[in-house]
């Protein structure tokens, strides 16, 4: 894909991870070396209250990316938004966090303009046909743009916990991922994980790579058609997990090398 490539996180579901995987996403990327702005339009600017508190948590003021906010009730600055991202030569990836409905005015033409929109889901009974619809409305976005809308759609099934669900469940769980395959990509899971919800803006930006490079990986692909990093990455301090973690991080390489621990309850193997 040509850089700048901008990348949507998006569900009219509340709730399914849009703005965990987000974060946890840029801060992939910088152990990349790849140059990441996000850029939070959802209301709640959840992001954009992360990276201040993270500011006055860690004191310090060289960020790994800047963290910028846009409205996306308003149709012409989410226009100008895109405009501006796609002819920026100093960012490789934009990452965007939407919100949790599609009520805003400024979502269709950011949509319409995203090389890539992440639709994060969970199975369960009710986030499984609301993400359908909205994968629906994108479908018909798409065609009224008749062929301009170029966007490719990558499913996540996040906060995978198999220890939930009856085994008929799982069956249709399964199914459904097929006919989500219609629509786009689907990914491996994602499990649920304590760890998945103490993300950061600055510090152990590597925290929740065992649980997520799976999945990044396959994304990564897909922006810069390889695996390679794009430079080497220079983290350190508080950037490393190991830093800011020292008790259980010696516990974890005590007994099984240098991950980070993993939480017991349940599977990091999912596919
Ligand atoms: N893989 C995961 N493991 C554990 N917790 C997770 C995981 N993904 C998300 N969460 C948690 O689920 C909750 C919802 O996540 P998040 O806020 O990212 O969802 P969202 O789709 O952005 O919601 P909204 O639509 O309200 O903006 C948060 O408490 C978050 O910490
Ligand atoms: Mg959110």
């Amino acid at each position: 894909m040509q850089t700048p490539v901008i990348v949507t996180f998006a569900n009219q579901k509340g709730g399914v991870g849009k703005t965990t995987l987000c974060v946890t996403f840029a801060n992939y990327l910088v152990t990349k070396g790849a140059r990441v702005v996000v850029i939070d339009c959802d209301f709640q600017h959840s992001i954009v209250k992360c990276r201040k508190s993270d500011l006055k948590k860690y004191g310090i003021d060289v960020v790994p990316y800047d963290v910028l906010s846009s409205d996306s009730t308003n149709r012409q600055e989410m226009l100008t938004l895109m405009e501006k991202l796609h002819n920026d030569p100093s960012i490789e990836v934009a990452l965007i966090d939407s919100p949790g409905h599609l009520k805003a005015e400024g979502l269709p033409p950011l949509f319409v303009n995203s090389d890539i929109i992440v639709v994060p889901f969970h199975y369960d009974p009710r986030t499984v046909p609301s993400t359908v619809s909205f994968l629906y409305f994108l479908d018909k976005l798409r065609n009224a743009m008749g062929g301009r809308m170029k966007t490719k759609l990558i499913i996540i099934p996040n906060l995978s916990d198999s220890r939930v669900g009856t085994r008929a469940e799982l069956l249709e769980w399964e199914k459904k991922r097929e006919s989500l395959s219609v629509y786009g990509d689907v990914t491996a899971k994602i499990p649920r994980r304590a760890d998945m919800e103490r993300f950061s803006t600055i510090a152990a930006l590597d925290m929740q790579n065992s649980i997520v490079a799976p999945v990044f990986d396959r994304i990564y692909a897909t922006i810069f058609d390889s695996t390679e990093p794009r430079r080497e990455s220079m983290l350190s301090g508080i950037q490393l997990y190991e830093n800011v973690n020292p008790k259980r991080s010696k516990k974890a390489k005590g007994k099984s090398g240098s991950d980070p621990p993993k939480d017991t309850g349940s599977n990091n193997q999912e596919q």
